[in-house]
């Protein structure tokens, strides 16, 4: 069991809401899975093509019969879709028409400091700032969220979350799913109050609503052939553990791209932000069959064979060697955990013992150094779980618990399930030439919220 003490046991600080939960009586798989719009750059030149991207308040159809007031990226739930490919320039502007600072990062970018996000670095209301990506990195599944430090939990569970996907002209030779057949799914939880109203102050567990693309578990009509799906957790504060009852689930990419070769598997774990790349081959199940997604035993959607269709796409059985990992300079260990004892409704989260000071710098880095951290959730409330999210690059996990890593750690990762009492050792180089201030932190953005977070520096 997963127990959140921000919000149970201990300290019941945000639990008075006010609010009324409902549970709304709609019968699964009566909306159909939206896809996310893609977003075209309002313009292109020189090679780089630059988007333009309002931040504001918006309604919602999640529920149907509800319409509930959200906060977007362009007045998307889920924002556009921005979709470019590896070595194409991309500035996005984002103008802030909310009430509030906000601000925007890019989770799995290897982006400049000045571009990240950082949670201090905050678009002011009225203001316009562009970032700017290079996207000098191999294709993946990376998404773009909220960051402005204390509220960015609120704001990613109200709307601020999309999708930034970076194509690899490199992996074309893999013939792997594509075109209509290469799916971004972004789930996610939910609670609501009577009037269809998301309710954020509340006890994460009752967050019991799966929202996929921005519906309340939808159908998805599918050809009886591969599909390629790119999974999101964008929950707050939830593990997802996703099956389709027996059927195969390919992994072929983690979240920083491609395995180096495909993963078969039939249960796939992500914590909030970690995303997975799998194949689903529908090819031998006849028309008319449904095939559910679930979470542990709870339907999220359900995909609906409906047509043939013909299928050319190959799932290689080896795809992308990981980029060689150079020996380590320095080891680092990070802890993880809560403090409980103050005097405050609420409690503390703590980085290596102490709350995020963006004043202070928790780890001075080399650019281009490799280095080991070792990371472990040392709370001591049972069932306490957390994550971890390193910014600027990608990892490895090099062990688990001081054993092998388990599948879902494979690949370039940025984002590592910490369950209760567990540790990873992992391995970085902090390369792309960059130097400034980026953060690391538990990706359960109510944890980041109330201080689990740190700062790093990587110096020239
Ligand atoms: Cu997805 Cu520091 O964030
Ligand atoms: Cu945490």
């Amino acid at each position: 069991n997963e127990v959140d003490p921000v919000h149970k046991g201990h300290r019941l600080g945000r639990k008075n809401s006010g609010a009324i939960l409902m549970r709304p009586k709609v019968a699964p798989f009566t909306e159909l899975m939206p896809i996310p719009p893609v977003l075209q750059p309002s313009s292109s030149a020189n090679g780089v093509d630059t988007y333009r991207i309002d931040i504001r308040d918006a309604t919602a159809q999640l529920i149907p019969g509800f319409t509930t007031p959200v906060l977007t990226y362009a007045g998307s739930f889920v924002g556009p879709t921005i979709r470019t490919r590896t070595g194409r320039r991309v500035k996005v502007v984002y103008t802030n028409r909310l009430a509030a600072p906000a601000n925007v990062h890019l989770h799995g970018g290897h982006v400049a400091a000045v571009n990240d996000g950082h949670p201090m670095d905050l678009i002011q209301p009225g203001q316009a700032r562009t970032y700017e990506y290079p996207n000098a990195q191999q294709g993946a599944t990376l998404w773009y969220h909220d960051h402005s430090h204390h509220t960015e939990a609120e704001h990613v569970y109200r709307g601020l979350h999309g999708f930034y996907l970076i194509d690899d002209p490199s992996e074309k030779r893999f013939a792997l799913p594509s075109g209509q057949y290469d799916v971004p799914i972004m789930l996610r939880d939910a609670a609501f109050d009577q009037n269809g109203g998301l309710i954020f102050f509340g006890d994460p567990a009752e967050r019991t609503n799966f929202l996929v693309n921005g519906k309340l578990q939808p159908y998805f009509p599918v050809a009886a052939r591969k599909y390629r799906f790119r999974i999101l957790n964008a929950a707050n504060e939830r593990v997802f553990r996703l099956n389709l009852g027996g059927h195969q689930i390919t992994q072929i990419a983690s979240d920083g791209g491609l395995l180096p070769e495909p993963v078969r598997m039939t249960e796939i774990v992500l914590s909030s932000a970690e995303r997975a790349e799998i194949v689903v081959d529908f090819s031998r199940l006849p028309i008319g069959s449904q095939l559910v997604l679930h979470n542990g035993t709870i339907p999220v959607m359900r995909f609906d064979v409906v047509r043939n269709a013909s299928d050319y796409s190959l799932v290689p059985h080896t795809l992308r060697p990981l980029p060689a990992l150079p020996p380590a300079s320095v080891t680092r260990d990070i802890t993880m955990s809560f403090d409980l004892s103050g005097p405050g409704p609420l409690p503390v989260g703590l980085v290596n013992g102490r709350p995020y000071d963006p004043n202070r710098v928790d780890a001075q880095i080399r650019s281009g150094a490799t280095e080991i951290w070792n990371v472990s959730n040392v709370d001591t409330l049972p069932g306490v779980i957390h994550n971890f999210h390193l910014h600027m690059t990608h990892f490895r996990v090099l062990e688990r618990d001081g054993g092998p890593p388990l599948p879902e750690d494979e690949g370039l990762k940025d984002t590592v399930f910490l369950p209760f009492g567990g540790r990873v050792k992992i391995q970085a180089t902090f390369g792309g030439g960059f130097t400034g201030r980026y953060v690391y932190h538990c990706h359960f953005l109510e944890h980041s919220s109330l201080g689990m977070m740190a700062e790093m520096e990587i110096i020239p």
